[in-house]
């Protein structure tokens, strides 16, 4: 940066002869530099040993493969051109784990087991949508750890053909061996699964029941785990990211990397999310919450206000799991630019938002982004017609 620096100074001196024009040259130059430097140095991780310390209480079941890879997005870039203003595009693939799959329910559902093991359950029941990936990825690490699974899905889409009620996710859990109950409409699946728990613990059956999404504080350990990967990622490639962007259903995934990147010392606004579930202000309260009960698990003092949770709800469309024309572009642009699957329910929506916030000057020139993405490809299948059609 210097060199650079030193180089734009000199070969302006050069240019201009007129002692006006160079004053002007090297306030232009201290400018330049000015915003390349609070670039670099605006996200630099703070305090990852405590984070670090603090996570090794709480017990973990793997199931990812290490840490998931980081890569540029270098053609959609180039695609973008001038309305891309400068920025720089990664993604971070949490959604190549090998198991079930892979997507970012994985990271809750290490916790979730890891504390369920001190207790020897023998059975694990969740809840979800009936296309729900975290019923899936549940399903597929009950299978890899010998468990039993039952899910409780209900019907929170307005759909009745056969790609989605029998293709996708629906498809895999039945591959993967789990049992699965439709919960009928208006009743609430975590009601019924306790039910079903408190039968199956009247048989001496040990069960551990993991609500919506996994996300609890403990399940949002995660991805304050995730957190404090994304800051080693850093260290190693030297590359500050200026901003997480995630998708938001039920908000464990903002949550946990909020109190992550909180404990770190670089603050919850280091995150933004899509919501594609709940409207923004009640995924906004949630994220809140949630946010504020990982820390208070991890026993971190300070907590964030709503000020500081950036949760944009303008790419959510009609509603949960309804398509959009921004989410069908945004998933065909991964996909012929890049070779990369997104899922039209949560990745889609929330690429379509971040796309938007490029494209309208939202960040600077020479910001590094960083994009979860977050599984959930099956769900593509049950969306065929949408795809199909476009
Ligand atoms: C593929 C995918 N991405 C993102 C999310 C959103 O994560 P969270 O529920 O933690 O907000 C989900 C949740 O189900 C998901 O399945």
């Amino acid at each position: 940066m210097y060199l650079h620096c030193v180089a734009m100074f000199s070969s302006r001196t050069n240019l201009y002869l007129n002692g006006l024009q160079a004053l002007f040259a090297l306030l232009l130059v201290i400018q330049s530099c000015a915003i390349s430097f609070s670039t670099r140095t605006t996200n630099i991780p703070m305090n990852t040993e405590k984070l670090e310390n603090a996570l090794h209480a709480f017990a973990r079941v793997p199931l990812l493969n290490g840490p998931t890879m980081i890569q540029r997005l270098t053609r959609i870039e180039e695609v973008l051109g001038a309305e891309g203003h400068g920025v720089n595009l990664f993604v971070k693939r949490d959604d190549e784990a090998s198991l079930g799959g892979g997507g970012n329910k994985l990271r809750k559902i290490e916790f979730h087991l890891g504390a369920a093991k001190a207790t020897s359950i023998d059975t694990v029941l969740t809840v979800g949508g009936l296309q729900s990936n975290h019923a899936r990825l549940t399903a597929a690490a009950c299978a890899r750890l010998g468990l039993t699974c039952e899910l409780f899905l209900s019907r929170s889409v307005p759909r009745n053909d056969d790609n989605y009620e029998l293709s996708g996710n629906v498809l895999l859990d039945n591959i993967f061996g789990a049992n699965t109950h439709i919960v009928p409409s208006g009743e609430s699946a975590l009601e019924a699964a306790e039910k079903r728990a408190e039968q199956l613990r009247a048989l001496e059956r040990q069960v551990l029941v993991i609500p919506t999404g996994g996300s609890t504080p403990l399940g949002c350990l995660g991805y304050a785990s995730c957190a404090l990967e994304i800051s080693h990622q850093e260290a190693q490639q030297d590359k500050p990211f200026r901003q997480i962007i995630v998708p938001n259903g039920s908000s464990g995934t903002h949550a946990g990397l909020a109190a992550g990147f909180t404990m770190m010392g670089r603050g919850a606004r280091s995150v933004r999310s899509f919501s594609v579930l709940a409207d923004r202000d009640v995924t906004a309260d949630t994220t809140l919450r949630l946010t504020q009960e990982t820390l208070q698990l991890l026993g971190h003092p300070n907590l964030p206000v709503l000020d500081e949770i950036d949760v944009d709800g303008a790419y959510r469309g009609d509603g949960y799991g309804i398509p959009t024309n921004e989410m069908i572009s945004a998933v065909q642009l991964m996909a012929a630019q890049e070779g990369l699957l997104i899922d039209p329910v949560y990745s889609g929506k929330a690429f379509a938002g971040l796309l938007a916030d490029v494209r309208q000057g939202r960040y600077a020139p020479g910001d590094n982004l960083l994009f979860v993405m977050t599984g959930g490809t099956p769900g593509l299948y049950a969306y065929r017609d949408v795809f199909a059609q476009s």
